[in-house]
């Protein structure tokens, strides 16, 4: 069977975040699991380069967006690429035959009769990307998405005729896998019912963004970004260009984030039906990760960077911990201690062990040979519960719920730990039971290599690590054999090092802890009364300390003007030298909650200016100890 697996396209402003790497490596595993079972997967992924957005950022850096889309798009590429991540195609929405594609699907929408020119008066959001109508508006003037303030805009356009295509989508939603989870579809079912207005889908306020077809000789008016973003689903398959696949279209699985469905399970599908193409099978919805509690943004600097965590834990947790920590759909929280924790249970002693308890065994036992011949006599009951969960893994996969498929899995683990515990193979050996403790040994590998086989999709060096142990193969056959029909196989064990450590404490420095976590952006205003609530205060490092075990940390001493000095702990080890900063004024917020970071007690925040680089806030000459900043 033909399949097609889609990332969203990610935005070119911001470098790789736990987010996209959170849905590619969701989109990775069911790419890879549909080819363990034969499809045939074309797996895309990619990078969304045109709009405001990107050439207000490109500007910033004095950069023309070209070359600054060309540099973060490469960083994506190489980061998927480091971890393996197995796309067919990368798509870059500056290539070419996109541009071309899009202007064919621009063209043939006119010809159906769905665009017209107008001109769009209202509010704009230049971090979505995204029309709001004055009522949608948070305070009158704010996102209703993301909170930023919008901007007014009054441009001629070209609008998409969506409200034609109200009663078909919710037709369409009628349909059962169409939008998953359940609960996001019923949300995109009443913005539906609440009444679709037409979309503006292009600009002219701007000019980076791909032309119309040349036939309009409109030279103004650049594609709205999201039409063209949505459309690099169609042209990496050569939608009407010579070189089409679209054989693979028929069987689409749209992965995206719960912030962009809308887009995803309303204009899309409404673009597609005035192309007159099938709609995808799915659009399933993620959810949003933050970090330990608070929700990631650059400005607190707590944006978890997949390629630390991966390096410090090791891909394959990472990956590990991603797809089993939340359920789909469903918002998730990033901390050190709950990867560390499943590393420690889940992957070193459930998974393991069990492996290196096998062989094991099967060297004590049976001289590495490892013969099924009698698990059926002995362990059918634990035959028949382990193929109960496989089929509940499988089941779950397919409504793209990799957190129950991975508890499944562990449900077999779980029975082949607790059988060995149960018969003590040992004292079978000891009472003369050999038939039965190489029975067991049989069973539980079997078990094992059931799991490896469904396992690698989601670790992929983990579950080819016990394939080798104990001399099997993972491919299509296998699958059938295993999985499918549920054969019993042989194996020869051979000696393994263990396949997870055990992690004592957090390997990577804690992230700031953030008092200024409502805060939901940089432009945002406040009255004086809420500045007032930050006591400021000017005063002297009296000691500065790397911590042990972080390359982040320095712990200060500060004079305060207090009764005793301050114990401030602070992620600027990479900016300076610790005895350098003696006798320094600095500036300090004084009445942040005191909290522990990384063991330590910090009593306040030193603060700093950030560009690129880091420096320490102090005053023009020396003060008094103790001198409030207001
Ligand atoms: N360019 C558009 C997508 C166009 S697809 C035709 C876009 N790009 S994005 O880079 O901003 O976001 C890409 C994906 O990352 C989205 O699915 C979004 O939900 C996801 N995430 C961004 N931040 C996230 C978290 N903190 N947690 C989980 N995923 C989040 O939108």
């Amino acid at each position: 069977m033909k399949k097609f697996i889609t990332t969203p396209i990610y935005y070119v402003n911001d470098i790789p975040h736990i987010g996209h790497a959170y849905t590619t490596i969701i989109c990775d595993t069911l790419a890879r699991f549909y080819r363990l079972r034969g499809d045939d997967v074309f797996f895309l992924t990619g990078t969304d380069e045109h709009g405001q957005k990107i050439e207000e950022a490109a500007k910033a850096r004095g950069k023309s967006p070209k070359e600054y889309a060309d540099e973060i798009s490469a960083k994506f590429k190489a980061l998927w690429d480091e971890f393996g991540i197995s796309y067919d195609h990368f798509i870059r929405t500056t290539d070419e035959y996109h541009k071309l594609t899009s202007q064919n699907v621009f063209t043939k929408m006119l010809k159906n009769g769905d665009i017209y020119k107008g001109e769009y008066e209202g509010s704009y959001c230049v971090s979505c990307e995204s029309f709001f109508a004055a009522n949608q508006l948070i305070d009158d003037e704010c996102c209703p998405d993301c909170g930023k303030k919008t901007r007014l805009v009054k441009e001629e356009s070209y609008f998409f005729a969506l409200s034609k295509y109200q009663d078909r989508l919710l037709k369409w939603y009628e349909n059962d896998k169409c939008v998953l989870p359940k609960g996001k579809k019923n949300e995109v079912i009443s913005f539906v019912k609440g009444g679709l207005k037409d979309l503006s889908i292009t600009r002219t306020s701007f000019e980076w963004g791909i032309k119309l077809p040349k036939e309009l000789n409109e030279p103004k008016h650049v594609m709205y970004v999201w039409l063209d973003a949505l459309v690099n689903y169609l042209s990496a398959l050569g939608y009407t260009r010579d070189e089409e696949r679209m054989e693979y279209w028929n069987n689409t699985l749209h992965i995206v984030g719960k912030d962009i469905l809308r887009f995803h399970a309303v204009y899309w599908p409404a673009f597609l039906m005035s192309l007159d193409l099938p709609l995808p099978v799915s659009v399933a919805a993620h959810g949003w990760w933050t970090r330990d509690g608070v929700k990631m943004s650059k400005s607190l600097g707590n944006v978890v960077n997949p390629k630390e965590v991966a390096d410090t834990y090791g891909l394959e947790a990472f990956r590990y911990f991603l797809l089993r920590e939340v359920p789909f759909g469903q918002d998730g929280d990033f901390s050190q201690r709950a990867l560390i924790d499943r590393i420690n249970s889940e992957l070193s002693n459930d998974l393991g062990n069990l492996l290196s308890r096998i062989v094991g065994m099967s060297s004590k036992y049976c001289d590495n040979i490892i013969d099924s011949t009698n698990v059926n006599k002995f362990y059918s009951n634990e035959l028949e519960s382990a193929k109960i969960h496989i089929n509940q893994a499988l089941i779950s996969l397919d409504e793209i719920s990799p957190n129950r498929y991975l508890e499944e899995l562990w449900k077999v683990l779980n029975i082949a730990n607790a059988t060995i515990a149960k018969y003590e193979p040992w004292n079978l050996v000891k009472n003369n039971k050999f038939d039965e403790a190489n029975a067991l040994v049989a069973l539980v590998a079997n078990l094992l290599a059931r799991v490896a086989i469904l396992l690698s999709p989601a670790m992929p060096q983990t579950a080819q690590k016990i394939a080798d142990t104990l001399e099997f193969e993972i491919n299509t056959n296998s699958y059938n054999e295993l999985i499918i029909n549920s054969n019993l196989i042989n194996f020869k064990a051979n000696a393994t090092t263990p396949l997870f450590a055990k992690i004592e404490h957090e390997l990577m420095a804690p992230a700031p802890v953030a008092k200024i976590d409502e805060i939901k952006s940089k432009d945002e205003e406040i009255k004086i009364d809420d500045f007032k609530k930050c006591v400021i205060k000017v005063g002297t490092i009296l000691e500065c300390d790397n911590i042990e075990g972080s390359d982040k940390l320095l712990k200060f001493k500060i004079d305060l003007g207090e009764d005793k000095p301050r114990q401030i702990i602070s992620g600027i080890a990479k900016y300076y030298e610790p005895k350098s900063l003696i006798g320094k004024q600095v500036c300090v917020l004084a009445n942040l909650k005191p909290a522990k970071i990384f063991k330590h007690l910090s009593e306040g925040m030193i603060l700093s200016a950030e560009d690129g680089s880091l420096t320490l806030l102090g005053t023009h000459a020396s003060v008094k100890n103790g001198a409030i900043v207001g």
